[in-house]
């Protein structure tokens, strides 16, 4: 027993438990008007078995060591929340499909391995800038994602519901375990590029870009075999991660365990939780949870956040200094990245912090227009990923993944792209709840560019 307190000590921070949170100010929390009813569901959680294992949950820390030294590029995509309404099979293939498809292109770029994690399979909680909502004159709480309330404009569809956490649990569930199957069944086998059309965007200008890479990876892989007389068997086997924002601290502490043979506390309800920009507060709750579960982690860093910040956040979060364990998810907006990242990037590189750096060229670009639709431009955030790639490269540094909010449906959310969504083509098929997702031919178009941009030698 007294063993295995002192190996515990080793990896656990001072003072840390999975509850300890609690004691500090917790930002964006919903408020339960049942008590008791909230505390029999996470008394079910607690007692409900993980999404992920820990063997998985270090396989992606040392996968993104690898990125962090260069080796590996981070592809991290999906919706920016994920609903009930589609936890259904065509759109949970369609994502699977769409990052896939960007990280075969990637790959091929960058000529390294690409590590994908989808932004699904929990991702149901979200922060809002205001707590309230006012239409025509009625006041209501804002909807804070699928896993806590609904969002039509009620005030019984708006009031926080425990047992949502189950039900977001659930789906959860049912998600990754589709994918599980979708990809041991051989969805991304390479031998198969028929899995690997393009379907509706065949026509666009980028297809035959897309359709050659795919003839010439089948082509090298029949050449391989050839020359060493049997079939690469291991090809089909993608690994693929799931990710969510752990906004909601009572639902993220219920999955917080100990396993057997390892010490340390994992969060087994995902791979790669993350610290929204909201929610980043040095002295807050959400950064006490997170300094002491095992998993590889993320943080949002916006425009807000100060060299000296940065280092501190690197500091509570990855005290151990341990390469892959602490991702910066930078989103500053296509007109200010210039100005912030090169101070951030040069005050973690003088403290000697292992930090892997991931763009998110969405969320610092979001507009909204005279019509008071909700969008991003498609120059705007492939302007701030060129520019995040050239400053973190003359920095000594170097951009090591994305982040995007995407989709593989037929939306129209983004302004622009090859095939020119327009403003007035927004209304046509908005279906984000949220925040503006690039579409399918948006999403394979950026990932065409940003692998160019990896394929061109140093300036
Ligand atoms: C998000 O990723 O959907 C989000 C809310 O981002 P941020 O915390 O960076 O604003
Ligand atoms: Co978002």
């Amino acid at each position: 027993m007294q063993a295995r307190t002192d190996k515990l000590e080793s990896t656990t921070p001072p003072g840390w438990a999975p509850d300890s949170w609690q004691r500090k100010p917790a930002a964006q929390q919903p408020t339960y008007p049942d008590p008791a009813a909230l505390e029999r569901v996470l008394a079910q959680l607690r007692k409900l078995p993980p999404l992920v294992s820990s063997w998985e949950i270090e396989n992606l820390k040392s996968q993104l060591a690898g990125a962090a030294a260069g080796q590996r590029f981070l592809l991290q995509g999906g919706d920016c929340s994920e609903s009930f309404a589609e936890c259904e099979s065509s759109a949970i293939a369609s994502k699977l499909k769409i990052l896939l498809q960007m990280s075969l292109v990637l790959v091929q770029g960058g000529k390294k391995r690409v590590i994908r994690i989808g932004r699904f399979a929990g991702q149901y909680a979200k922060p809002r800038s205001a707590e309230t909502e006012t239409r025509e004159g009625k006041t209501l709480p804002c909807y804070r994602g699928d896993m806590i309330n609904h969002a039509e404009f009620t005030p019984e569809a708006r009031t926080p519901d425990p047992e949502l956490l189950l039900r977001a649990y659930e789906r959860s569930g049912l998600t990754i375990n589709f994918i599980r199957a979708l990809i041991e069944g051989g969805f991304a086998d390479l031998h198969h590029p028929e899995y690997w059309e393009l379907g509706f965007v065949a026509n666009s200008p980028h297809a035959a870009e897309y359709t050659r890479m795919v003839e010439t990876i089948g082509d090298s892989l029949r050449f391989i075999e050839t020359l060493s007389g049997g079939v690469l068997a291991d090809i089909n086997r993608v690994d693929f991660f799931t990710s969510h924002e752990g906004l909601h601290l009572l639902y993220e502490q219920a999955q917080t365990r100990q396993v057997p043979h390892r010490t340390g506390w994992y969060n087994l309800s995902t791979h790669f939780p993350w610290i929204g920009e909201r929610t980043r507060a040095l002295d807050g709750a959400h950064v006490e949870y997170f300094r002491g579960i095992a998993n590889p982690i993320g943080v949002k860093i916006g425009p807000a956040v100060t060299p000296a910040e940065a280092v501190a956040l690197a500091e509570v979060l990855n005290p151990r200094n341990e390469p892959g364990r602490l991702t910066f998810i930078h989103r500053f907006g296509a007109g200010r990245v210039e100005q912030c990242l090169p101070p951030i990037v040069e005050a973690i590189r003088r403290a000697g912090k292992q930090v892997l750096w991931c763009c998110d060229p969405m969320h610092g670009n979001t507009e909204t227009t005279r019509h008071g639709i909700k969008t991003r431009r498609f120059d705007n955030i492939l302007r701030e990923l060129e520019t995040s790639f050239h400053i973190l490269r003359d920095c000594g540094a170097h951009l090591g993944g994305v982040h995007f909010e995407l989709t593989g449906e037929n939306v129209t959310e983004c302004i622009g792209g090859a095939s020119g969504v327009t403003e007035a083509d927004l209304s046509r098929a908005y279906r984000s709840q949220l925040d503006p997702r690039l579409n399918y031919e948006q999403a394979m178009e950026m990932a065409l560019l940003l692998a160019r941009l990896m394929a061109q030698k140093p300036r």
